[in-house]
């Protein structure tokens, strides 16, 4: 099925797809680069007494969400804006909507309450506070609430659809996608695949421990439906439970991962020959130019490698900032990384192997080795790179 600007899908009876995709959207927190645009995925139930909305959409896209709402409903009947997540691009419209439907609730956790206020300057009397278990019956279509604390901001919630088996979690299970299609299996599921373990990386990898749990109280539900509010909806939620659970798991791969940067080749070329050693040893290397490539693709490797090689030029005392912009990111994703090494050279002063190692040194990480040039590497450093090679194999035994 395909997407239209002003079109709306039905993805069970009487509830709607009523979101917005966003092809134009580059950046996402001034951070996460958007190759395929995005999605906001706002839906609305419809139940024989009373109506939802749950999610809403992005800034400037109220009267779109309203136009779509009243495709198959009068939106200022509406019962309840169900916020799961307090973060702009699902609720800041939840107030143009509370505006029109004088009548409505928003349904939020605790949490969400005091961000709702400070946030969104939603009126403390038109919030109503759910926890798990908690459930509203709209008339053959019962809203249940389901605590998911911290998925990626501390007030996130689930909300289950029982009659239809659909699950909206939100964030989880969500994807960076505005292509035309709407289901996973439309998608493809490889090409899902491939964009929901970026989205993973960058959002849900710092909070693997919360999003496990999550994850066990989806199963236990056994949704039909997954209906996140980015990207693609799941109608074989399997694949994408399958997934979740080796990305929370932290499930390691063979595998290293060499992000490089070079100024005069010299990173460059002791890159090139531990790639070289590795992969002669049947050993699956990934290797980026950070100049050029898309942070997002390193963070999504560091999802399922255990060893991360950084090589960068020894500037100005300290390690080229690019590569320490890349360590800097492992740490924040809180990267399930168990190893590290460090190649890098210097002509006059040192200072890289210092740099990245307070950087990874508040972390989990172990270095394992150090390859420090002075100037071009000569034999004695390339030799050491063979023996880092020996090393990161026996680590990955
Ligand atoms: Fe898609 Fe955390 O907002």
């Amino acid at each position: 099925m395909a997407d239209t600007p002003m079109g709306t899908i039905s993805i069970a009876p009487n509830v709607y797809w009523v979101g917005v995709k966003d092809h134009s959207r580059k950046l996402f927190d001034g951070l996460i680069s958007l190759s395929h645009g995005t999605s906001y995925n706002a839906y609305l139930v419809v139940g024989s007494e009373k109506t939802a909305v749950i999610d809403t959409t992005n800034p400037g896209f109220e009267q779109v969400l309203d136009d779509k709402i009243s495709q198959h409903a009068d939106i200022t009947k509406i019962d309840y804006v169900i916020m799961n997540h307090a973060e702009p691009d699902h609720a800041n419209a939840a107030k143009y909507v509370l505006e029109k439907a004088k009548g409505a609730m928003l349904v939020t956790t605790a949490k969400g309450k005091e961000f709702a206020l400070a946030e969104h300057g939603i009126p403390g009397d038109r919030v109503m506070v759910v926890d798990e278990g908690s459930s509203i019956d709209l008339g053959g279509k019962t809203l249940k609430f389901i605590d998911a604390p911290w998925l990626h901001w501390p007030e996130t919630m689930f909300t289950y659809l029982e009659e239809d088996g659909i699950l909206f979690p939100c964030d989880f299970f969500g994807s960076h996608i505005a292509y035309g299609q709407f289901y996973a299996d439309e998608f493809g599921y490889e090409n899902t695949l491939d964009l929901a373990k970026l989205y993973f990386a960058e959002i849900m990898m710092p909070f693997r421990t919360q999003g496990k749990k999550a994850l066990e109280k989806v199963r236990a539900l056994n949704p039909r439906i997954i209906a996140p509010s980015h990207g693609v909806i799941h109608r074989d939620p399997k694949f994408i439970m399958d997934a979740y659970a080796d990305w929370t798991d932290a499930k390691m791969k063979r595998k290293v991962l060499i992000a490089y940067v070079s100024m005069w080749g010299s990173s460059k070329k002791m890159a090139d020959v531990l790639h070289e050693a590795l992969v002669k040893k049947g050993i699956e290397v990934q290797i980026y130019d950070l100049t050029a490539t898309d942070v997002g693709l390193v963070a999504k490797e560091l999802v399922d490698t255990p060893v991360l090689v950084i090589a960068a030029p020894t500037v100005l005392a300290g390690v080229h900032p690019v590569a320490a912009y890349a360590a800097l990111l492992v740490k924040a994703l809180r990267a399930p990384t168990k190893y590290a090494a460090v190649l890098t050279s210097h002509l006059w002063s040192g200072g890289a192997v210092k740099q990245l190692s307070e950087i990874l040194g508040t972390t989990k990480i172990e270095i394992i080795g150090v390859v420090d040039a002075k100037g071009a590497p000569r034999k004695e450093d390339l030799d050491a790179v063979l023996v880092l090679a020996d090393t990161i194999e026996k680590k990955l035994e």
